[in-house]
């Protein structure tokens, strides 16, 4: 047990290392974001898309996205991991809810874009 956890923190400055990768690079959402989600997102997420149908999310406009579903937001500026879309995208979850929904997942450097967005602050930059 004592081994598993020693070996799991020497792990993790390695993986801060390699998803640390431009990390105070500024993420904006116009030049960043907005392309991830109309690869991947408006298929679903327009209006009248079976996405936005079951859930109320649309992707349209940053506006749009903030305000979440019709349940609520799902980004949390500032916090990734409170952020069921990151959530989601990141495969956090169980593979019948990950998104985009019964496709193979986003890249992982579409996944840490988001990622450090929603770290800086989720902003219409
Ligand atoms: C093939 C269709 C499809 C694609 C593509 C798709 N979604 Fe979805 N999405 C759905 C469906 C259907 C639901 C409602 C059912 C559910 O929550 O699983 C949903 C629900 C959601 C929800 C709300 C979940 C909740 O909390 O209820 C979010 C957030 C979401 N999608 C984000 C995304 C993002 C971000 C992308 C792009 C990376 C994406 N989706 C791509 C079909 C899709």
């Amino acid at each position: 047990m004592k081994r598993i956890m020693k070996s799991a923190m020497l792990g993790l400055p390695v993986i801060l290392l390699l998803t640390g990768c431009g990390k105070y690079a500024t993420v904006s959402y116009e030049k960043d974001i907005k392309p991830i989600i109309n690869k991947h997102c408006v298929e679903c997420h327009l209006k009248g898309g079976k996405g936005n149908v079951a859930s109320g999310f649309l992707v349209e406009s940053y506006d749009s996205l903030m305000k979440g579903t019709k349940f609520g937001p799902v980004i949390v500026a500032g916090d990734p991991l409170s952020s069921s879309l990151y959530r989601l995208v990141a495969g956090e979850v169980d593979k019948s809810i990950q998104m985009p929904h019964g496709k193979a997942p986003i890249s992982t450097k579409e996944i840490s874009t988001i990622e450090r967005w929603i770290e800086q602050g989720a902003k219409n930059n």
